[in-house]
């Protein structure tokens, strides 16, 4: 058996809700699993004074909660017996010295610092880290995101966390990038050969990338305000869906080789400069509704909301990529909070047959459609069209599905528990490197200046729907309708 690497893992924000609903729980199975060495050391750091105590019942509540019928009491015990807490203050240096008194005589080990904090804190932990003396060669830092509000802000991050870590040492983390189906989607089209000739203009209609949530802006409303759907969503988790789905097939797997490739989509978007955003962007923000029946307030009554903000909680894009490659097939992205649906979904629509022998169906899905859904199960389902039994050759939509969850049947892991291991692993293909970080705020700040520009407010959706009609209206100027509303 393979020998488990001893590692530090050090989290600031410890008390925070990142680290308590997901961080913890997620260390906590891969250590039930028998994949964290005993000899490993978790140490949560947050400004609250708390003994170590009173940190473990913290977390232990936490855990019991996240982890429902999966926590199991013995395992806990034996887990918490890797936990500790530090009270600091990010920005007060004498506070580091806990660490150095922490860490000693533990150098020849992998030590992960992760700032599970607000991104404007990023770059004076890293300058106390360094004058504390506890930066070893085996130490890396991970990054929560957003880094930064736009290209400025997380260039300037950046700088001074490299200034400290070297790029090999950065783990830009971007969740998605850890969902057991998003590498389904990479084993999809690059562990078979059937899609690729298939992956391509002049085959491939259209593209709808959906991330809807049923949840609102829960206790995170002072951050929620100050970001928006566009930062908070687009401009990472859908734009790397974007990339997954429209790179290069890469010469490998290493981390530099997926990188380049996703980096070389981001930099062939199209930009959406200036009256662009009039017509092919749509921000919304939801009013009071009812998701699943349970009436929910509008926004602007949410905790720690400006009473009159004008902060989007649905973005939708129409987004070109000038490649030959994907040259006029638009690709279609939403998002949004208090939406009908939990849902995360790329829809492939291919063309229609070039000279149709068959009646037409009377239905409006004719093309074949493959639909692979991330959320909240996973299954790829391709539609084609079936003779309809009987006399006559009529013809039906029907689905070939592949539901992942009944073919496996195994739990997979939870995005967190994948990220963590990676980075103890030193394995950075599923982290954005900084070009791509650079590339992504590129593109996102000319949609956000243009809002401005023309005042763009939000238009108002009731929670509960798929968001402003304008988002229908959008993809409806080129002859399309969202897959939901189909
Ligand atoms: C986070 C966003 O990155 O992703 C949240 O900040 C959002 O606003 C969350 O709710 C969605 O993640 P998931 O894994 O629940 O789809």
């Amino acid at each position: 058996m393979a020998v488990l690497p001893v590692f530090d893992m050090v989290l600031f924000g410890g008390t925070g809700d990142l680290v308590t609903r997901k961080l913890l729980p997620a260390l906590y199975r891969r250590y039930a699993a028998g994949q964290v060495s005993p000899e490993s050391r978790i140490v949560g750091v947050a400004r609250t004074a708390l003994s170590r105590a009173e940190y473990l019942n913290q977390a232990e509540s936490a855990c019991r909660e996240f982890l429902g019928p999966e926590f199991d009491a013995p395992h806990w015990t034996a887990f918490s017996g890797l936990l500790g807490y530090v009270k600091a203050d990010a920005s007060v240096e004498a506070d580091y010295a806990a660490f150095s008194t922490l860490l000693k005589g533990r150098d020849d080990i992998i030590r992960v610092f992760f700032f599970s904090t607000a991104s404007n804190l990023f770059s004076v932990i890293c300058r106390n880290l360094a004058k504390a003396a506890v930066v070893t060669p085996l130490s890396r830092v991970v990054l929560e995101k957003p880094l930064g509000h736009d290209t400025e802000s997380a260039d300037l991050i950046n700088t001074e966390v490299g200034a400290v870590f070297t790029e090999k040492q950065i783990y830009r983390i971007d969740h998605y990038l850890g969902k057991e189906a998003v590498q389904n989607l990479m084993a999809l089209r690059f562990g078979n050969a059937l899609f690729e000739p298939l992956w391509r203009r002049g085959l491939i209609k259209h593209v709808q990338i959906t991330v809807a949530e049923e949840l609102g802006v829960e206790r995170r409303g002072h951050f929620y305000d100050k970001t928006g759907a566009l930062r908070d969503m687009v401009q990472n988790h859908l734009l790397q869906l974007l990339c997954i789905m429209a790179m290069e097939p890469p010469a490998s797997s290493d981390p530099d080789a997926v990188r380049d490739e996703k980096l070389k989509v981001l930099r062939a978007l199209r930009p959406l400069r200036d009256r662009d955003v009039l017509t092919k962007t749509v921000r919304g923000q939801y009013k009071a509704g009812a998701v699943r029946g349970a009436p929910v307030p509008g926004y602007l009554e949410e905790a720690d909301i400006a009473p009159d903000s004008s902060t989007e909680t649905f973005a939708a894009l129409k987004v070109e990529i000038d490649t030959w490659r994907w040259a006029g097939v638009p690709f279609y992205l939403r998002t949004g909070k208090r939406l009908q649906d939990r849902l995360t979904e790329l829809v492939i629509t291919f063309d229609e047959v070039p000279h149709p022998i068959f009646e037409k169906p009377p239905t409006a899905r004719t093309a074949n459609e493959l639909v692979i859904r991330l959320q909240p199960d996973e299954s790829i389902t391709l539609t084609i069209l079936a003779k309809n039994p009987g006399e006559g050759m009529s013809l039906k939509p029907v689905s070939l599905a592949l539901d992942l969850g009944e073919t496996f049947k195994t739990r997979s892991l939870d995005a967190y528990e994948r990220l963590l291991m990676d980075t103890v692993k030193g394995n950075l293909t599923l982290f954005m490197r900084r070009d791509e970080l650079d590339a992504a705020w590129a593109w996102i700040d000319p949609i956000r200046a243009g809002w401005d520009k023309y005042d763009e407010r939000p238009k108002i959706y009731i929670a509960g729907s798929w968001g402003p009609s304008a988002s229908s209206a959008l993809i409806g100027r080129d002859g399309f309708e969202w897959h939901d509303e189909l």
